[in-house]
């Protein structure tokens, strides 16, 4: 069997650092698509070209077009446009509602066995967005977020308490935006409970940063938005599918009664396999996080009402 085909659309950073990770790991074939001439060729030999010192073979092929897609095991959409300073993720729904709609149904009708990774924002409704137009189960979508969250949780608390970051558990729900919902309680540093180990006061203004932690980097940046830790999240997440590792990681997907949500896409942890979401996995919430987590999936709802209106 051949190494499986990964297609990453959107050849930005997002994109770029996405296709990058994907070929160091020298386990797949990676596509990089992007509708403007010459960067996804270009990013993609460059890539190709890092291969012979960093010590891989995987070979990125690079296209403005979909037929190189087809076959794709996962497909990580990252195409749109990002936040400016002061902008909230929602203000970009039309545009990149747009965009996801072409994205998703190029790619499905060359790979219908596919599974997809939303990157682009708002995320919570373009997930929405790719199962309306996709038709596919909601086992093979899926959206980036809750890792990403979850990471800059954890490396808040890496760097508070100086320890690894890798010692640190953290799972953060709801949508990818302002009403997200850090879970302290759910939150470890070698099984010791970060309630144990740090102030209240110094928690509220982690879990204050990690809600803002976008805007921060985009406030930085002062163009684009954040991209290594992005995808970093992404491909976690492909590899947990490809593998078949069986990781519960915090993802957007739509629930159907999980968590008392009904017909909504929000951040919840789901248990990620060969067949996409396997298993939405129901932690037990105290009624405030609950809450908290209904405010958030309420945020989503509107703006999906929002996208389908634009989309009637
Ligand atoms: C962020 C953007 C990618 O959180 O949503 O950095």
């Amino acid at each position: 069997m051949g190494r499986p085909k990964i297609t990453v659309v959107g050849a930005g950073n997002v994109g770029g650092t996405t296709a990058q990770r994907l070929a160091e790991k020298d386990e797949y074939e990676v596509v990089l698509v992007d509708i403007v001439k010459g960067v996804p060729q270009g990013k993609a030999l460059d890539i190709t070209q890092a291969g012979p010192v960093c010590g891989y073979s995987t070979r990125v092929v690079g296209t403005n077009g979909y037929d190189e897609t087809a076959g794709s095991s996962v497909a990580v959409i990252t195409s749109g446009i990002p936040r400016k300073p002061g902008m909230s993720r929602d203000e970009l729904l039309t545009t990149n509602a747009k965009i996801v709609q072409s994205v998703v149904s190029e790619l499905v009708s060359r790979s219908p066995n596919v599974i997809l990774i939303l990157v682009t924002n708002p995320l919570d409704a373009m997930v929405h967005v790719a199962r309306r137009v996709s038709g596919l189960p909601k086992s093979r979508i899926l959206g980036m977020a809750g890792v990403l969250d979850s990471a800059r949780m954890r490396a808040f608390i890496a760097a508070e308490l100086s320890v690894p970051g890798l010692d640190v558990v953290a799972m953060v729900l709801g949508g990818h935006g302002d009403t997200m919902v850090p879970l302290p309680r759910y939150t470890t540093v070698r099984g010791k409970p970060i309630s144990e180990l740090i102030s209240e006061e110094r928690l509220e203004a982690i879990v204050k940063r990690t809600r803002e932690g976008g805007a921060e980097i985009v406030g930085l940046l002062n163009t684009g938005s954040a991209f290594y830790a992005p995808s970093a999240s992404a491909v976690s997440m492909v590899e947990a599918i490809v593998k078949d590792q069986k990781r519960v990681l915090p993802c957007a997907v739509l629930c159907e009664g999980e968590y008392g949500l009904k017909d909504v896409v929000v951040g919840v942890p789901v248990r990620l396999g060969r067949g996409g979401v396997e298993q939405v996995v129901e932690y037990e919430l105290t009624a405030e996080e609950r809450a908290a987590l209904v405010v958030s999936a309420s945020a989503v709802r509107e703006l999906c009402i929002t996208v389908d209106c634009l989309m009637a």
